[in-house]
Formats: structure tokens, sequence, C-alpha cells
């Protein structure tokens, strides 16, 4: 490998790395760069690191390219309760409350692993929720696990691990939850392995929350030893990305060290025993905004009815659409039905705007709180009876939602969106049968509705039916392929359209 990389190209290529990965090369970071850089080139067809480096920031990548990346770039450093402390701090005075709760209300949970690499941390998650819940078979536990990088993942799935794995492990963890096979390897046992779903997902250009991944109305998301890589935007834009992720009271979990990467954001720290988790609480944000809010400028005073004749004035900020997911159509189509009145240069707005505001960053208590104050009109609007479908389905109240969903229906039988909505709340319901045929009478309505054709493929494939599937798939790939690769697909919370088709064809090769 001859030539030497400029300064300027290695500028050049960290700023392309924060955009594609989130991945941050600081100065003191830059001899990294240049080494990563120098083991990648020759993986992608290149013996002069300087031409890699040229191709890498002028190409237009497609994501098996950014996937081999992942191998060169990602530290897959992890092993089995790592952080052991968090574990305990979990066990002893976390769980227990939120286990009593739900132990009468639903018996859900649900878990994101955000950067998983190779398994051990969603193990880890679900073997302590095994030894904490005695009817744990009994519960509807979600474990997602997501990592950019596929191989990491394909070697997590395969739940086999080296003694490496277990260096700070607790000495029953072998012996109860492994089987020990003759080269010298352990293997997961299948019930723990069954617990835990891992999924590809790329944290810095990824869409979440979103019903298109699951990924929404999380109890807990672990996100540790990610964002301490990434730069300070793509660390912004993921903990904001959790936080309306969240359930209203969920927690977030960052390693000891990255607690800076949450400081200016909307959680409020909880300290346990040198702990510190952030939860999402809303109570906590309105005791730190204070009552008294004045419109100024651009910011929107929002009327919260507390409930108690009680009135308290907060500040919100005007939404940052870059970084709330993006989910354009909806929200203008929903925001010109309702134009809030408007006296001179301030505006007023309505309940159903405010209801949309705290939505759409994330606040959905709040924003469910104000339907109080909601006239005949807006509860007959199949708009508005849209979005508080939304607002339940991203807290987890999936019988409110779907309630709600089935009005907006009746109040407007030919809007497609909501058959759609509907369909993924009942998916997570497991209600699959009543799924497809919401669907299929989305796609009566509207066939060329891409991302419906896409969740029946996905259905199908599930199933088996490839050939079904297949056709699908081709109907989602042409409905879209005429559109610019960085619209967002109608409907979709955000993703692009680029994504989708990217998406679509790793799966045509299955
Ligand atoms: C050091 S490991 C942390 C594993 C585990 N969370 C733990 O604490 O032990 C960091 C993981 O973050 C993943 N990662 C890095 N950038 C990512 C991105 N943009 N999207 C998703 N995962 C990413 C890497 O592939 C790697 O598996």
């Amino acid at each position: 490998m001859g030539n030497t990389i400029s300064s300027d190209l290695l500028a050049q290529a960290s700023v392309r790395m924060s955009m594609l990965m989130g991945l941050h090369f600081p100065k003191d970071r830059q001899a990294d760069l240049e080494r990563i850089l120098c083991e990648a080139a020759p993986a992608f067809g290149f013996t002069d690191v300087v031409s890699f480096v040229e191709w890498l920031i002028s190409f237009q990548l497609q994501k098996g390219h950014i996937e081999r990346l992942a191998d060169y770039f990602t530290v897959g450093e992890t092993y089995f309760f790592r952080e052991k402390a968090s574990f305990d701090v979990l066990k002893e005075h976390v769980l227990p409350p939120i286990i009593r709760s739900k132990a009468t209300n639903g018996r859900r949970l649900r878990i994101w692993c955000a950067g998983c690499c190779t398994g051990e941390e969603a193990y880890s998650i679900a073997i302590l929720l095994t030894r904490i819940i005695a009817d744990w078979k009994d519960w509807n536990i979600s474990i997602l696990a997501t990592d950019i990088n596929v191989n990491s993942l394909k070697k997590a799935l395969s739940g086999k691990y080296t003694e490496w794995s277990f260096r700070n492990a607790p000495p029953w963890l072998k012996e109860s939850y492994f089987e020990k096979k003759e080269n010298g390897y352990y293997k997961i046992l299948p019930s723990i392995n069954q617990m835990v779903t891992f999924e590809q997902l790329n944290l810095a250009v990824d869409v979440y929350p979103s019903p298109f991944n699951s990924i929404y109305a999380m109890d807990m998301i672990f996100c540790r030893n990610v964002l301490m890589y990434f730069s300070p935007e793509c660390a912004k834009k993921a903990v904001n990305g959790f936080y309306q992720t969240l359930t209203d009271n969920g927690l977030l979990i960052v390693s000891l060290t990255e607690t800076i990467k949450l400081s200016g954001s909307s959680f409020v720290p909880i300290h346990f025993h040198g702990t510190t988790f952030y939860q999402k609480s809303p109570k906590g944000r309105i005791a730190e905004e204070g009552a008294k809010g004045k419109q100024v400028g651009g910011e929107i005073k929002v009327v919260r009815n507390t409930g108690e004749n009680n009135f308290h004035a907060l500040q919100l900020s005007t939404v940052d659409r870059a970084t709330s997911g993006l989910r354009d159509t909806f929200y203008r189509d929903l925001t010109k039905s309702f134009e809030g009145k408007r006296y001179g240069t301030k505006v007023q707005r309505t309940p159903y705007e405010d209801a949309l505001l705290l939505f759409e960053q994330g606040r959905y208590a709040e924003g469910e709180e104000i339907i109080s104050g909601w006239t005949e009109h807006e509860l007959n609007n199949p708009k508005a009876l849209t979005l508080l479908a939304r607002i339940c389905a991203n807290q987890g109240k999936l019988d409110d939602a779907e309630m709600w969903c089935e009005k907006a229906i009746i109040a407007d039988k030919c809007c497609t969106v909501n058959y759609y909505l509907l369909a993924t709340i009942v998916m997570e319901k497991d209600l699959i049968e009543e799924a497809v045929s919401l669907l299929k009478r989305a796609l009566y309505l509207d066939p060329h509705f891409a991302l419906v054709n896409f969740v029946l493929a996905n259905i199908l494939m599930r199933r088996g039916k490839h050939k079904a599937a297949k056709k699908y798939l081709d109907n989602a790939f042409n409905f879209i392929s005429a559109r610019n690769a960085d619209e967002v697909v109608p409907e979709s919370e955000g993703i692009t359209v680029g994504r989708l088709m990217e998406i679509i064809a790793v799966m045509k090769r299955t």
C-alpha cells in the first residue's frame, strides 16, 4: 500500500464515516482512521489506499458496502454481564417494581438492545429476566437486538461462544445456561436463544421509532459502549430517537463512560448505587421546564390540562423534523386539517395541534392527556383519531390503539393508511390472519401502496410462501422505483426509497 493519505482526504473520510455509520474520528484518532482505511482497502479491491479513500468519499455506497465497512470500522468488544453493577441494580432495584406493575397489566415487556455486537448483552438480559420472573414463559417478552455488523449478528444468532465471552461472568452462567460442545465452544440453551430476535439496523441512518421495524413502545433500551464511538451530532440524533422510542417512564441504559452523550437531552438521570440510568419522565421534565412559559419568537405555547382544573403553560420548541423521523406526508396532511386560529403574528394552536406536537416530540402520555380538551369536531375527525391510535401504539397500549384506529376507519372507510396502521397493531398482538386481511383491504383501495405490498411479502416469506411473496415484493419495488432515492416512502415514518429498495433486493436474494 504505497500512498499516504493527505490530511484533507483523511478529514473527508472522517466526515463520510460519520454520515454512513455515525462514527467519529477526532484529531487524536486520525491515526486509527488511517490504519483502518489501509486495512479495509484490499477488501474492496484497491491496492492503493488513496484511490480507496477517493472512492469511499465520492461513490454512492450500497448497503452491502456499508456492511463490509462495518467489519473494519466497528469495535466488537463485549462479554456476558458486562458492567455487572448495572445488572445488579436492574435485578435488585429497577426490574422488580416494573415486573410487579406489568404482572397485572398485560405481562408484556419490550426491550431493545441497540448495538448488540455478538449477542452477549442481549442474552445476559434474557437470562436475567428468566431468573427474576418465575412465570416468564407465560409473559410476552420481546428482546430485539440490533447491530450494523452482519457478521456479529450471525455469530449472535448461532449462540456459540468461547471462554473469552465469559471472562467476567458469574460462575453459574455456563453451567445453567450453556451446553459445552466438544470443540471448546459453549452453546446457549435454545429457550434463551429463542427469547432474542436479532436484526440488522444502522443507528446512524435507519429510522426509529417505526412500526416498520417493530422499534417502538420499548420499556427499556440498552445502548452501551456504542455512543462513545459516535460523533456528537449522531449521538444526539440517536438519543433523541431512543427518547421517542421509549414508553413514558421507560429507561435508557448507556455505559458509565457515555453519560456525557446524554447531557442536554430530555432524559432524567436516575442514580442507583453508583450507576445512572436515564428515564423518559414527562413529570420530571414538566418540573424542570417550569410552568410559566411565554410565547416568544418561533416557540409555541401549549396549554396542558393536568386533570386537576389546574393549567400549566409549557414551552415546546418547534419540531426538529431532521431528528423526528421525518413523518412528513402524514403530518403535513394532519396539520392542514386543523389550522390553528391566528391572532396577528401569534399562533394559537388547537388542542389537536398540541397533541400532534407532543407526539412528534415523543411525549406520548402528554399528547394523550390533551384529548380531554378536544372538541367534538376533533373527536370525529378521522385524522385526529389516527393520531390518537399512533399515540397509543407508541406507548404500547395496543388495545387502545386498536380501538382508536377502528374508529378512524369507521369515520373514513376509504383511508388506506388506517388499514395499514391497524394491521401493524394487530400484528404486534400476533393476530397475523387479521393483519393479512386488513392489508388486503388496503391494497383493494390502493393497489399501489408500496409499504402494504412490502409488509404482505414479509408475512408470506415468513410462512415459506416465497412465490407469492415475490409478487408483492416486485410490486413494492416497482411502485417506488420511479421515485428519488432520498424521498421518504409514503407512510413509512422516514424510510427512504433507496433504503427500502436495498432491503427488497436483499430479500429477493434469500
Ligand atoms: C463495543 S460494542 C458494544 C456491545 C455491547 N453493547 C456491550 O456493551 O458489550 C459496539 C457495537 O456497536 C455497533 N455499532 C457501531 N456503529 C453502529 C451503528 N451505526 N449502528 C448500529 N450498531 C453500531 C458495533 O458493530 C458493535 O457491535
